[in-house]
């Protein structure tokens, strides 16, 4: 039987990071379900889907295959087999994902992939609903959070990395509005499940988190 860990917490708390470096360090495959939602937010866009008519998503739904694959251990998605992990990261893309991802056809596009994956291998997944819908028998949960400064202060140094003109105070609007969204919407909303491990990061490094985590996934195995 396979072994999986879910992540879960809102944007910005670091969970890809520690993710990564989890699962590289376990071996474990990660997944990504934020990217998988990514990519189907940018066929919305480039198809110019109404992402407010509920039936104009769904039919959209219809056309979309998405799937992973793996480069030098880096997660990659393909949206109708073209290779679109170089346009997930914007600020558009993710604020589509935000609206797209609390429709029902687009998580049901979704759900069946990302259990098939957890059932063959040992996988690292991370989310919003892992732990809660989509792996609710994960041997390891961890719900992931920090305050909406540390995450927006960390969002706005990688935004000023990448040289964009992005304000701390717009970042910080547009964290607050996502976890309004994610964690209010009527199907799968972000929360903490009731046997997942709270882990807050604003004032941990990285390594710590990653410690951590590994310290509750070796107490399971024990
Ligand atoms: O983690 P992220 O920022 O890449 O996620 C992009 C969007 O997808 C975000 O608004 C929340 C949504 N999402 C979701 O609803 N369920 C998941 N399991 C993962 C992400």
């Amino acid at each position: 039987m396979s072994f999986n860990i879910a992540i879960d917490g809102p944007a910005g708390a670091g969970k890809s990071t520690i993710a990564k470096r989890v699962s590289k360090e376990l071996g474990f495959i990660y997944v990504d379900t934020g990217a998988m939602y990514r990519a189907i937010a940018v066929y919305m866009l480039e198809n110019g889907v109404d992402i407010h008519d509920d039936a104009s998503v769904k039919a959209a739904c219809g056309q979309i295959r998405i799937t992973l694959g793996y480069e030098d251990g880096e997660q990659q998605v393909y949206l109708n087999e073209r290779n679109v992990t170089g346009l997930l990261r914007t600020e558009e893309v993710s604020r589509t994902a935000s609206v797209t991802s609390a429709n029902p056809a687009v998580r049901e596009t979704l759900l069946d992939l990302q259990r098939e994956m957890a059932a063959k291998e040992n996988v690292l997944m991370d989310g919003r609903d892992i732990g809660t819908q989509v792996l609710p028998n994960a041997q390891l949960k961890i719900y992931l959070t920090a305050s909406v400064q540390t995450r927006a202060k960390r969002r706005y140094l990688e935004e000023q990395e990448k040289g964009s003109g992005c304000t701390y105070e717009e970042i910080r609007r547009d964290i607050e509005e996502r976890d309004a969204r994610d964690m209010s919407r009527k199907i799968a909303p972000l929360k903490k499940a009731e046997d997942a491990i709270l882990l807050d990061s604003s004032e941990m490094t990285i390594d710590e988190v990653v410690e951590e985590i590994k310290k509750h996934y070796r107490e399971v195995c024990q």
